[in-house]
């Protein structure tokens, strides 16, 4: 496995060897010794990183997380990066996004819509490190050129693309060839990647603005 970044581990739980951060439990996740799992069949992030994909994520980054839902994955990127912005505009999961902030004073949760970052651009300071970006809904390749604008010049976009949320009718390669040309009008892609075994019909791309 490629170097992890500090704070986050590999560690036995049970006997199970898993990715691991340390903090407060959120999801019903095995701990032990302050460390909780971090499952890649539960996180798309954690299937990269499991795949060995270079997300070039560091200790104390700054982020811009979009698609935060209830914090099953930004509440392991806050474990270990430095300010984590993120991004819900479902009124049920940002309730449980605000409890999984209560513990972690760099998770700052913003019931705010992605594809309208006019709207967050007075709160998340520029040149963030990286945007992690998991909305699951149509138009996933337009967030991430919307929000570009955050990144830094040597920034990463880590995202996932979700065929059946582009269209359930569609070949998900087709969906993929269409997102990544999207994504290439502004971004150079680094590294494109399919998430099974962890998650069906998922492609991961990391890329760095263009
Ligand atoms: C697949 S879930 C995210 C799961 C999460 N990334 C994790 O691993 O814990 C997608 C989330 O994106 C949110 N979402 C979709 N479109 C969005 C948008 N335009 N702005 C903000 N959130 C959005 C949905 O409400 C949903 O909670």
């Amino acid at each position: 496995m490629s170097d992890l970044p500090a704070g986050l581990q590999r560690r036995d739980f049970d006997g199970d060897s898993s990715l691991a951060t340390r903090g407060d439990p959120v999801y019903g996740e095995p701990t032990a010794d302050g460390w909780r799992a971090w499952d890649p069949r539960r996180s798309k992030l954690a299937a990269m990183i499991e795949l060995e994909m270079n997300t070039g994520l560091q200790a104390g980054a700054t982020v811009l997380y979009l698609g935060a839902a209830a914090g099953t994955t930004v509440s392991h990127v806050a474990d270990f990066a430095g300010p984590t912005y993120a991004v819900e505009f479902a009124p049920r999961p940002i309730q449980q996004l605000l409890s999984v902030a209560e513990s972690r004073s760099r998770l700052f949760p913003l019931f705010k819509d992605a594809r309208d970052p006019d709207s967050y651009t007075h709160i998340v300071e520029s040149d963030v490190d990286a945007i992690i970006q998991d909305v699951a809904t149509r138009g996933q390749a337009d967030v991430a050129l919307r929000n570009r604008r955050f990144l830094s010049q040597d920034g990463r976009l880590i995202t996932v693309i979700k065929a059946r949320s582009e269209d359930v009718t569609a070949a998900p390669s087709d969906v993929f060839s269409r997102a990544t040309t999207e994504l290439a009008t502004e971004y150079k892609l680094l590294e494109t990647q399919r998430l099974e075994p962890y998650h069906d019909d998922h492609l991961a791309v990391i890329a760095t603005p263009e």
